[in-house]
């Protein structure tokens, strides 16, 4: 029987996934490599510094700099991305996740948080949800980011909970890897094209239904 929801944050809690785009992006710009929102989906879900490497391959300049300078290049990154959501507050969790949370809590299932983030737990303070969640597996935690389905299986670990009782919610397609390798139901947020490998696809947060997750988990 299903024990619990884990969810992926950034583009499925909170806008936060924008964000990440837009200083990519900038930086990109800066390096001469410019990109598209279809490249993006690619860096969705996906390390800081794995991120770095796909936008430097994707300008044939992933020999141009050495480690040192790459690690400046994500600390810029960074530093951008931090200005951004410096003004997040609760109002900021998209539209049908607090419903959604409120009946996960009212079944008494358990609530995991997966992130490769390691701003995570800033973002998660700030949206004021750091208490609402049994577990928050974030960078700190974990030695493989997404796609592997270390921080998943991860998350069920620290919850007490087989991976087959659990589904997992993400907006990126490293991330319904990550769910599907651990062994769970994957729910996408997103395209159906980015997301094809997940068991139920909605195109935003406002359409998740709680009681249609569960009947088609309880069908898969
Ligand atoms: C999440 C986001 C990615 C981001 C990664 C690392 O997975 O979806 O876009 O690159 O976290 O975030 P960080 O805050 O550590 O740079
Ligand atoms: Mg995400």
């Amino acid at each position: 029987p299903l024990q619990a929801f884990i969810f992926d944050l950034d583009g499925v809690i909170t806008e936060s996934a924008e964000y990440h785009y837009l200083a990519w992006k900038a930086l990109g710009e800066d390096l001469n490599i410019p990109f598209t929102r279809e490249f993006n989906e690619e860096l969705k879900g996906v390390s800081r510094m794995d991120s770095l490497e796909k936008i430097l391959v994707l300008g044939g300049r992933q020999n141009d700099f050495t480690q040192e300078q790459k690690n400046s290049l994500a600390e810029k990154k960074n530093d951008h991305y931090c200005t951004l959501i410096q003004n997040i507050t609760p109002a900021d969790i998209l539209p049908g996740i607090e419903p959604l949370l409120a009946e996960i809590r009212a079944q008494g299932l358990k609530l995991g948080l997966a992130s490769v983030s390691k701003n995570a737990f800033t973002v998660m303070t700030s949206l004021g949800l750091k208490d609402e969640f049994d577990v928050i597996v974030d960078a700190a935690t974990i030695a493989k980011g997404k796609p592997d389905p270390e921080i998943f299986l991860t998350a069920a670990r620290l919850l007490g909970v087989e991976a087959s009782a659990c589904i997992g919610v993400e907006d990126a397609a490293a991330g319904v890897d990550s769910i599907k390798g651990a062994g769970m139901f994957a729910v996408g947020v997103g395209s159906a094209e980015s997301l094809a490998k997940a068991d139920l696809i909605y195109p935003n947060t406002s359409l998740l239904s709680y009681a249609e997750i569960v009947e088609k988990y309880q069908q898969a």
